[in-house]
């Protein structure tokens, strides 16, 4: 047995054949070392070995031996902090945390030459939540963090309050438990974009030493459903199998083998037969939409003929009097592209049963409560019998708002007795799981003069791939507030969601609305191009205002208005800092080309349809409190607002703030963290909650002391009755005695939903023979009403904004005939550090009437106005329109030599 040297530590351990340090280190239970792709692309897997940092997942364990290796756990001794860990804790250097062990381990080792070159020193670490910028704090030395003060919890920069664990590699996330017994699933994925299974020989399979069970169509509950998470499940079409006999797209899963190691149940699926038949496929969604494409769905699944599976249409005023009244038109048709979320933790689930008889799920997820139904469905349980929740949850941004893990790891747990984990690859994510979906938008839009739009007429096309989870919802979002932005009479829109064999889309951050706001924010700078007219004085004068009906296309009215109204503030804003300017000069030489653009996106806060959220708020016997709410945190900071917002009702400290969250057993029910709920509805939830438990206290106080309760009032860990204080200890314990539990819960709806908005300002640089940008000032101002948290509202802007950036600039899945031919972080560019500019962001200075406490929503809108201002901007910089996604430097070069 050979020896390893982990942490000060000795393991006699024997790495398996071609074993990685990273999985090997996991097996000794060193969970600090993550996996965000194991080809050496994302460095989340990053160790010391003699003091030098290396990727784990690309050193053979056997190398280690006799080597001395550090982990984040072992970085500090005895639970104490390294200086960067500090310096990360000070910035907050991290929302869902999942890259932070590896950040530090790498940061940790810099120089001085390191420290001054940033952009090259950190090109092997990838964030997917903070845009860097919390990151460049840390290393700055910068403090980014309030104390948290009594009663003055909301509005106050605290910190995430699992950070000390999160930095220290103590988090748990999804696969960070040993589970004794434990057995792993893989799944074999379809090679064929349509294919109709004609038979699977698992013999060769099953004859795999470790290998179990093999489980295909033939096996599971034949019971139609869809992946997509939402409160009403009548939203999405019930397309979909657990594993079917028909493959609709290249990545479907057909088969899963558990076995008792990965590579056991690796090689099984390898080793399975499967015989297809071949079927036409269609990838394009206007072929798919013609007479005689091969269709993809049964008549038992589709409602309508055809691929269209959802057409959404309608108009107000009269579009055609509309365009006869304008002076100008402007029409052209505008595409964006298909991306993925890359959250940094993967897909994965855990299933076993308890000594209670009951299935438990460990997954990560963003609505276990909706999961928890689904799987019911699926498995003919009740919900006594399964408990569903989340721990800490690497990333989500819409792509864990689907079920597509758990299903198969509780079947194969309650088929075989032991527990089942499925954790999935980098490639899993790219083949398998879903993507933003690819809109294109015609835009026709008219104005008179002066500017004042007389008509816009849309129409959508959405390409919803092989299963319909989310295709109509996105398509609603895409048809709604975009349109909504502009005071206009006559609008009119048609918009189809429409089956093709390429790999299911889904919610994604700006989900639906980021598609339709990029055509149509070019659409209205192309318009002010036309009319002379400044585009930012052109949005100024057409921009909703208060009073005005918000309405796009449907006559019906909504439930969205203006709580707060910001909007025209970040136009001032963005137009102020862009004219002041920050001094970066683009780069010399005749061949770069220097532009400005802008755009504007407002965001009903909370989606169309039902939305729901609980929490639970006690007094406890020392007089703090404890708190349970059921959304999921998963980067967001939404335990730390949630936290925020009750202290602040209380008058204590957030510390004095207990929380658990998203667990079916432990919370009250949430719909899920999604649709930017998380402080409007489940943030409602908890201030409802904790108001009524402070009238609770107060009543109690005033019928002990015999005193109006009016006259009580809370004054941090006492209530104060009169002039007589009273510990709050004792208070629970005068209550306790006679049965007073000082419990309550609150409920809170959607409805009615108040209006974000955010203005995005870029001037950048094109090199008009290379095709290169650089961004040189980015301005960004947002309205989400009054920030609980500020530093973690500026986080999400900055993480969205970045994420805005590579979808405008290098993100793209490339797929040929319905296969992804780029499916490695290498060759699917997600921004790294170098890739990402610093974005000045500002709030406007509002109050919401509607959301809890005055705040908004303000973890999805941040991304949508990025894409359109870059491509504003590369127009006004080249006097070309470029209007597809993404503008890659091949792109701009062909279109660029095109012209000239
Ligand atoms: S997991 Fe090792 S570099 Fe990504
Ligand atoms: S905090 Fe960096 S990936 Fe989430």
């Amino acid at each position: 047995m050979s020896t390893y040297l982990v942490n000060g530590r000795r393991y006699s351990a024997e790495p398996g054949p071609g074993q990685c340090l990273r999985t090997f280190l996991r097996d000794l239970e060193v969970f600090g070392v993550k996996k965000g792709c194991d080809a050496g692309d994302c460095g989340a897997c990053t160790v010391w070995i003699d003091g030098k940092p290396f990727h784990s997942c690309l050193v053979p364990a056997f190398r280690a031996e006799g080597r001395e290796v550090t982990t984040i756990e072992g970085l500090a001794p005895d639970g104490a902090m390294h200086p960067v860990q500090k310096a990360f804790h000070d910035a907050q250097a991290f929302q869902c945390g999942f890259c932070a062990a590896g950040m530090i381990m790498t940061t940790a080792a810099f120089g001085p030459d390191q420290k001054n070159d940033l952009p090259h020193a950190l090109k092997g670490n990838l964030c997917r939540c903070t845009g860097y910028r919390s990151i460049a704090d840390a290393l700055d030395g910068k403090t980014n963090i309030e104390p948290d003060v009594a009663g003055k919890a909301c509005g106050a920069s605290l910190p995430n309050p699992f950070t000390d664990a999160i930095l220290t590699g103590k988090a748990r996330y999804t696969m960070d438990v040993a589970i004794e017994g434990l057995l792993h699933l893989k799944v074999l994925r379809s090679p064929h974009a349509h294919a109709r299974i004609v038979g699977i020989n698992r013999t060769a399979a099953l004859a795999v030493p470790g290998v179990i069970a093999v489980y295909t169509w033939e096996d599971v509950p034949r019971r139609l459903y869809s992946t997509a998470l939402h409160e009403d499940h009548l939203v999405d079409p019930d397309d979909t199998y657990m594993l079917d006999n028909v493959a609709r797209f290249a990545g479907q899963r057909i088969a899963a083998v558990v076995a008792e190691s990965e590579g056991a149940a690796e090689a099984g699926c390898r080793a399975l037969d499967v015989e297809y038949e071949l079927l036409p496929a269609v990838f394009d969604p206007v072929e798919a939409m013609k007479p005689g494409a091969p269709v993809l769905h049964d008549k038992d699944v589709l409602t309508s003929d055809g691929n269209v599976y959802c057409d959404l249409q309608g108009e107000i005023g009269d579009v055609a009097k509309g365009f006869e009244q304008a002076d100008v038109i402007h029409e052209r048709t505008y595409s964006t592209s298909r991306v993925q979320h890359v959250h940094l933790e993967t897909h994965g689930s855990i299933a076993w049963q308890g000594e209670d008889r009951r299935w438990h799920v460990r997954t990560s997820s963003q609505g276990p409560f909706a999961a928890q139904k689904k799987l019911c469905y699926l498995m003919g349980l009740k919900a006594r019998d399964l408990h569903v929740f989340t721990e800490c949850v690497g990333g989500g941004f819409g792509g864990k708002q689907e079920m597509v893990s758990e299903d198969l790891v509780l079947f194969a747990t309650m088929k075989l007795g032991r527990p089942v984990k499925w954790e999935w690859t980098r490639e899993d994510e790219f083949l398998g799981a879903t993507t933003r979906h690819q809109m294109t938008t015609r835009v026709r839009v008219g104005a008179r003069r002066d500017g004042t739009l007389t008509a816009i007429d849309v129409h959508v096309v959405s390409n919803t791939g092989a299963y319909g989870n989310h295709g109509s919802e996105t398509l609603a979002a895409a048809m709604g507030s975009p349109l909504a932005a502009y005071r206009c009479d006559n609008k009119k829109g048609a918009g189809f969601a429409v089956y093709t064999n390429m790999l299911p889309s889904g919610g994604f951050r700006g989900y639906g609305a980021s598609q339709t706001t990029f055509a149509i924010e070019c659409a209205i700078d192309e318009l002010a191009r036309l009319l002379d007219i400044d585009p930012i004085e052109m949005r100024r004068r057409n921009v909703v205002r208060p009073g005005d009906n918000i309405e796009s296309i449907w006559k019906e009215p909504t439930d969205a208005s203006f709580g707060s109204y910001g909007i025209a503030e970040c136009l001032d804003i963005v137009e102020r800092e862009l004219a002041r300017g920050n001094g970066v000069a683009k780069p010399a030489g005749e061949d770069w080309a220097e532009g400005t653009g802008v755009a504007l996106a407002i965001l009903e806060c909370g989606p169309p349809t039902e939305h729901r959220s609980g929490a639970e708020m006690k007094l406890l016997a020392d007089g703090t409190y404890h708190l349970a709410v059921g959304s999921s945190e998963m980067g967001n900071g939404i335990t730390t607002a949630h936290k925020q917002i009750a202290a602040s009702v209380m008058g204590v400290r957030a510390g004095d703030v207990a929380i658990v969250n998203a667990d079916t057993d432990l919370t009250p029910y949430d719909t899920g963290t999604f649709a930017s709920t998380g402080t409007v509805v489940a943030g409602k939830a908890v201030h409802l909650t904790a108001q009524a438990l402070r009238e609770d206290i107060l009543a109690f106080a005033g019928r002990h002391t015999s005193t109006d309760p009016e006259r009580c009032r809370l004054d941090g860990d006492a209530v104060v009755c009169g002039d007589r204080p009273i510990p709050l200890a004792d208070l629970h314990a005068a209550g306790t005695a006679l049965g007073h539990r000082f419990t309550v819960s609150r409920k809170a709806y959607l409805s009615p939903r108040t209006i974000a908005g955010n203005v995005q300002g870029v001037r950048l640089a094109v090199h008009r023979v290379t095709g290169e940008i650089r961004i040189l000032h980015s301005v960004h101002a947002a309205d989400i009403g009054r920030p609980i948290n500020p530093m973690q509202c500026r986080g999400q802007l900055d993480g969205a904004i970045a994420m805005g950036y590579g979808w405008a600039l290098t993100e793209n899945m490339v797929h040929d005939e319905g296969r992804m031919v780029n499916a490695q972080l290498r060759n699917y560019r997600i921004p790294a550090y170098a890739d990402t500019p610093h974005t000045e962001i500002f709030f406007a200075d509002t109050v919401d009437s509607i959301g809890p406490l005055g705040a908004k929503s303000q973890g999805e809108c941040g991304i949508n106005p990025v894409a359109p201002a870059v491509a504003n901007a590369l127009a006004d910089a080249t006097g070309v329109r470029f209007a597809h996604l993404p503008f890659t430097p091949d792109r701009l070069f062909d279109r660029l030599t095109e012209t000239s």
